[in-house]
């Protein structure tokens, strides 16, 4: 797969692979592309684990005749310092092992910094020389280290521009370590080519292979350049192909958050950065046409990232796999069956609330905690649990709290029931207790808002409570009761770490968080949700974690 990726206005080719053998030889192939071009190249090489299965493919390719290295000169770009030839941990006797003494490269031809060197920055003049004179490199092959570096340009406040002697970080000492038989004998010191030497190439090609490489092909690719991810830098040439094994790459998960009226779709990375956000009008038509909205628009971002996995967050019940979801055409619909096979990659399918709470308790206000619980308060009450840093479905419908009994035989419930905690906790309850004492107490200062507004509002309530009208402060003092009562409740239940609080009413901050710890008998830490609005599509993201 070929991507084309825009980083703040420049273009940097991707060519995704499946695995390493697919990315060994897409990168031999653009060699031996410019070999065929250019009989006489300049290669810029580059060592580490990640360029072996190339070299693999270039000797065969050299064996079989199909390309030709007896006109090409060469030019490592690093080794350690001090380090013999003679080293089998050298860069010397690598290059010697996999792929000078293998093809029909002169010996002559092939340069790589002398490692024993008694004068280093002699040595490294040397060789910005004998590399401008040979016309400069035209295609330069690179690894990517754990924390970015390129050659041996390790993070840092400064970057070298030229060939030098570099102190190696304790990062790449210890990535290295593999390489040697005790820690102690990798190499503190290394002589590499600068960036400013790297970035002359006319052509560059980037490998970046497994696992481990997956936080920092996320950080290269969603970072400003910057001189602590030093191959950030990169994004500066014209001409820079990133050559990716999934395993390095895979790391973007896709969280859509359907809504009533809008559908939210986020990539968020495996640094749990989000990295890319849109949303789209709900069309409630039917729930073949909800599903291709959705569908396509998943497809439409996947051509951009390549996605690892895509959760889905919804209103509803879920059971059995199945979703209704009253203003939604979802009527026991197989979401995440149908999802999956059109989309043809896993799906994963929660309800809303609890993607939201997933959300806050991992990238969110909830981040230092393991089990918390999230109150969603509006026109109900919605819940999510995570227990453990995973959500707590039951059987698929856990997490309903706004419909657990606080009253027995109290107010009727839109649910059947009577008595539901959302009755008497949200903000449709505070309003709906707001207007019946602004009738009723025709003096107050609820009543002249009201009376101006044609309605109430949390909003206009607090305005009412900042006037300190006595009317107003009776309504949010029973109000609290019964959100503390709740509360209270759950902690008892689920005993958390932490209650996290969402919804509109939670924008009053201070103002409803400090009268209500007067109310809540426990000690447990109450916050508001940081990441609002997003919370959901970060969830439904994570999902996939
Ligand atoms: C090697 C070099 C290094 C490596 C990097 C990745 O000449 O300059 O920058 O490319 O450390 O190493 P591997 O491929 O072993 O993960």
């Amino acid at each position: 797969m070929i991507l084309s990726i825009e980083w703040g206005g420049f273009f940097m080719k991707l060519i995704l692979c499946e695995d390493y053998d697919e990315l060994s030889s897409k990168a031999a192939q653009i060699v031996a592309e410019q070999l065929k071009a250019k009989p006489d190249s300049v290669l810029g090489l580059a060592t580490g684990a990640t360029p072996v299965g190339m070299y693999r493919i270039l000797v065969q390719m050299n064996r079989k005749k199909e390309i030709d290295f007896s006109k090409v000169k060469s030019f490592n770009l690093d080794e350690y310092y001090p380090i013999s030839d003679a080293n089998t941990q050298s860069y010397h006797y690598f290059m010697k092992e996999n792929l000078f003494s293998k093809i029909d490269i002169l010996p002559e031809n092939t340069h790589i910094l002398n490692g024993l060197a008694d004068d280093p920055e002699a040595e490294c003049e040397r060789f910005e020389e004998m590399i401008e004179s040979s016309g400069g490199i035209d295609l330069q092959v690179l690894g990517i280290g754990q924390n970015g570096h390129i050659g041996f340009n390790e993070p840092s406040v400064t970057l070298n521009s030229k060939t030098h002697l570099t102190p190696l970080t304790e990062s790449t000492i210890n990535a290295n370590s593999r390489f040697f038989e005790r820690y102690e004998d990798v190499p503190r010191q290394a002589l590499t080519m600068g960036m400013g030497t790297i970035f002359r190439a006319k052509k560059i090609i980037l490998l970046a292979s497994g696992e481990n490489k997956n936080k920092v092909v996320s950080e290269l690719m969603n970072s400003d350049i910057n001189t602590s991810v030093p191959a950030t830098m990169l994004k500066l040439h014209p001409d820079v192909t990133l050559i990716c094994d999934k395993t390095a790459y895979m790391s973007q998960y896709l969280g859509v958050d359907i809504g009533g009226t809008e559908i939210k779709f986020g990539v968020v990375d495996s640094s749990h950065k989000l990295v890319h956000r849109e949303s789209i009008q709900t069309n409630c038509t039917n729930e073949k046409k909800l599903i291709g909205d959705i569908a396509d628009k998943c497809r439409e971002i996947m051509e951009k990232y390549p996605i690892a996995h895509i959760g889905v967050g919804t209103p509803g019940i879920i059971h059995d796999n199945k979703v209704a979801a009253v203003n939604l055409p979802f009527n026991n619909t197989e979401l995440e069956k149908k999802l999956s096979s059109y989309l043809d990659m896993p799906v994963k399918v929660s309800n809303d609330a609890n993607c939201a709470a997933l959300g806050e308790a991992v990238c969110g206000a909830g981040k230092s905690a393991k089990n918390i619980i999230m109150i969603t308060i509006g026109t109900g009450i919605g819940g999510g649990i995570i227990i453990g840093g995973k959500i707590y479905q039951g059987r698929g419908n856990a997490g309903e709290i706004g419909h657990m009994c606080i009253q027995i035989g109290g107010k009727e419930c839109s649910c059947g029931l009577r008595g539901c905690w959302e009755r008497y906790a949200s903000v449709s309850a505070l309003v709906e207790n707001a207007e019946k004492a602004a009738k009723d107490n025709v003096d107050s200062v609820l009543h002249s808002i009201y009376n101006k507004n044609g309605e109430l509002n949390g909003k206009l309530i607090f305005e009412a409570l900042e006037k300190k009208c006595p009317a107003a402060q009776a309504v949010f003092s029973e109000y609290l009761h019964y959100l503390a009562a709740g509360i209270d409740s759950l902690i008892l239940i689920f005993d958390p770490d932490m209650i996290v609080l969402s919804g509109g009413i939670t924008g009053a901050g201070d103002k409803l968080i400090n009268p209500l710890l007067k109310y809540v008998k426990s000690d447990i830490p109450i916050k508001i949700s940081s990441l609002k609005s997003d919370a959901g599509i970060y969830g439904a993201a994570l999902m996939g974690e």
